[in-house]
């Protein structure tokens, strides 16, 4: 088992690739906490891995709250021990629209959502991963990051904010063996798609989306939970600051 005694955290993990990444992760063995804004869906995701042989509890929490951010890193201490795996997966899309049309609320409440929970979660694991002598955090970012598009404008930005906070603590935080790593998923097939399409989830705009991605076909969590189960593991010791496309092709 890929990760055996470790205990990890994934936001978001009551649906779409935060659910695949919480049961990837307990399928190889590690401790899961699932802290979802969405009390039912958490629970649902921690009592399917329990009823399947696994290890993982839920945790209500909004990863834009410094208490409840702290509620959720003091949960896995207090019910597995410490902490290990910190995948920062919790977000959420903008509707694609033009720039000038998103309000002041819904800009702020991106990048609460998006940023400011990245923040968050370092004030709150990190202290608990020194005290393990290291520990991982994989931030779930997105192709928007790296080749922003029309209609995405803030969302764009606020995951163009993940990847260089990425790299910017991966190397104040190398020295004391905590890697902090990050994956750019191209669009998937979760709640989320309907957002970035404007609305509206026509197969003839899927058709349209999927022509630009060279292997033709969306993002699965899967794929995405098979990247982060290796940048989470111990395979990956030397890799930090990495900001991995999982994206069929499509960013070059
Ligand atoms: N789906 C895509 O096309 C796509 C592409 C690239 C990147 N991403 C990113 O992947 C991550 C997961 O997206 P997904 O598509 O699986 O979404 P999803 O909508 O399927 O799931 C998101 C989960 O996060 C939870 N959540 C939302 N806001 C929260 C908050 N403030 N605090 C705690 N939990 C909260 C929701 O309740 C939900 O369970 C996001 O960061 C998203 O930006 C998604």
């Amino acid at each position: 088992m890929r990760l055996a005694n470790k205990v990890a955290i994934v936001t978001g993990g009551g649906s779409g690739f935060g659910e695949g990444i919480a049961r990837r992760f307990a399928a190889e063995g590690a401790a899961v906490v699932i802290g979802d804004l969405d009390q039912g869906a958490a629970e649902r995701v921690a009592g399917e891995i329990a009823k399947a042989g696994g290890k993982a509890a839920a945790v209500t929490a909004d990863v834009s709250n410094s208490s409840q951010m702290k509620a959720l890193v003091q949960a896995a201490v207090g019910t597995y021990g410490g902490l290990d795996i910190m995948v920062n997966n919790a977000g959420m899309p903008q509707r694609n629209r033009p720039m000038l049309e998103v309000d002041e609320a819904a800009f702020d409440r991106l990048f609460a959502v998006n940023v400011k929970s990245i923040y968050l979660s370092a004030i709150h694991a990190v202290p608990e991963m020194r005290k393990r002598g290291g520990g991982t955090i994989v931030n779930i970012a997105s192709t928007a990051g790296v080749r922003p598009r029309p209609g995405l404008v803030w969302y764009n930005g606020s995951k163009g904010a993940v990847i260089t906070l990425t790299k910017a603590m991966a190397v104040e935080l190398a020295p004391e063996q905590i890697r902090v790593n990050a994956l750019n998923p191209v669009a998937g097939l979760t709640p989320m798609l309907k957002e970035f399409m404007g609305g509206e989830e026509t197969d003839e705009m899927k058709a349209k989306f999927i022509s630009t991605i060279p292997i033709g076909r969306f993002s699965t969590p899967q794929d995405i939970a098979n990247a982060a189960l290796y940048l989470a593991s111990d395979e990956a010791n030397f890799i930090t600051g990495v900001c991995m496309e999982v994206d069929g092709g499509r960013c070059i």
